[in-house]
């Protein structure tokens, strides 16, 4: 879990908004990531070394990771497996134990590894895997513990090979921030699965990306993450409709991206969050979902195509499953990305058709999006057996943990 400026702040990262966000998230323990152009026109000429830009940040970015350090934080820094950034500065192909080493010294405990300007170095996993591997092995070297995200946007397929040298791996084309994006089909996010996607690109809408990851959520484990990009929760545009009225786009954003596992990375601007992103964020409970130890594979075990009154294609209606450290207490989400009220029984039967024992149980019902009397999130709905009814608005998700009653 963290924050990366690229969302919001793209090729402009500075030394200002990276202590005013830390500042923001100081109680939180999370990560700051600094993305793509913290660069130097070049490396250091003699030595090759790595070097910042010290106009965006004057004191250097020793001086900040100490920094970020001291406020309880960690620190990430961006590089590409290639000879230049997607943003065009200097990658890391050919550079790779200096800029490990350099990354070690200057306090760096992640590094997210792009795959811009590879030379034609990918195209099959064997040639991804190596590129990749390099940078994993002079991390190693360093001694230094550095969480490695890879970054190649499922491009050679990583989830069957990076689980042996990465913590995660993005698993599509970049994610967008936009109304129409939030269903939408745009060309230039043109693969319909990632299982064979040449060209992953960008503008990928929420609920394609959940339909990516809804086909790997079996490589997933402790230590081993399908990364389904970066939060665009809190940047305003993709909610602009729902938002007002309930949230439902970026509750479903939020509780999804918890729920299939992915890592949870901020990129709004948290120095100006509003009182609903903040409250949407910090729930608890479905946070709690994601980071259960017991690193279990959600499931997607209902996925029906909806129609709208009009007889046309509109979106799925969704139920998905995953099994928590307090089995057989669970929980469920149920995804409606139509545009009309859906309603659904839940015939236990079928939800847990592959657990005979979880289907005979009554549960307690906690709707994990509805406060309770204490005001914190997850309040009963109830107990039920053998079925349970429930009603999604258009592009909400409802996310409930099931208490198994004894
Ligand atoms: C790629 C990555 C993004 C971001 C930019 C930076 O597009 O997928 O997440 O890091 O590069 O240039």
């Amino acid at each position: 879990m963290g924050w990366n400026h690229w969302n919001t702040f793209g090729c402009d990262p500075t030394e200002d908004i990276i202590l005013q966000t830390a500042q923001a998230l100081v109680d939180t323990g999370l990560n700051i990531v600094v993305d793509d152009c913290w660069h130097a026109e070049s490396r250091d000429l003699d030595t090759g070394a790595p070097k910042e830009d010290l106009t965006k940040f004057p004191h250097g970015l020793k001086w900040l990771s100490d920094q970020l350090h001291t406020m309880g934080l960690k620190f990430g820094i961006y590089s590409s497996a290639g000879t230049f950034t997607c943003g065009g500065h200097f990658g890391s192909l050919g550079y790779e134990e200096i800029d490990a080493k350099t990354y070690a010294e200057w306090g760096v405990d992640y590094l997210k590894y792009d795959n811009c300007n590879n030379e034609g170095q990918s195209g099959t996993p064997k040639l991804s895997y190596d590129r990749f591997n390099k940078m994993r092995e002079a991390l190693k070297a360093t001694g230094r513990p550095i969480l490695y995200a890879l970054c190649n946007w499922g491009e050679d397929q990583p989830w069957n090979w990076a689980g042996t040298i990465a913590h995660s791996w993005r698993i599509s084309g970049d994610i967008h921030d936009a109304s129409h994006e939030f269903s939408g089909f745009d060309p230039r996010c043109p693969c319909t699965s990632m299982l064979d996607c040449k060209l992953p690109g960008w503008h990928c809408s929420v609920t394609r990306i959940i339909d990516f990851a809804a086909l790997l959520v079996a490589k997933i484990g402790s230590g081993r993450w399908n990364d389904m990009d970066m939060l665009e929760v809190g940047r305003g545009g993709m909610n602009q409709e729902e938002y007002s009225k309930s949230g439902a786009v970026v509750v479903t954003h939020f509780s999804m991206w918890a729920f299939l596992k992915s890592p949870l990375i901020l990129g709004h601007d948290i120095r100006n969050t509003d009182n609903t992103t903040l409250e949407i964020i910090t729930n608890e409970e479905i946070i709690a979902i994601n980071q259960d130890t017991r690193a279990a594979q959600p499931v997607r075990k209902i996925n029906r195509l909806l129609k709208s009154s009009a007889g046309e294609e509109d979106g799925t209606l969704s139920v998905w499953t995953v099994s928590l450290s307090t089995y057989p207490t669970n929980a469920i989400a149920v995804l409606n990305t139509g545009s009309e009220t859906q309603s659904l029984t839940l015939e236990f039967a079928e939800i847990w058709s592959d657990a005979a024992n979880l289907q005979n149980l009554t549960y307690d019902f906690v709707d994990l999006w509805q406060k309770n009397g204490s005001g914190k999130w997850g309040q009963s709905v109830g107990k039920f057996s053998q079925s349970f009814e429930v009603s999604v608005e258009p592009h909400q998700t409802k996310v409930f943990k099931v208490i198994a009653q004894s």
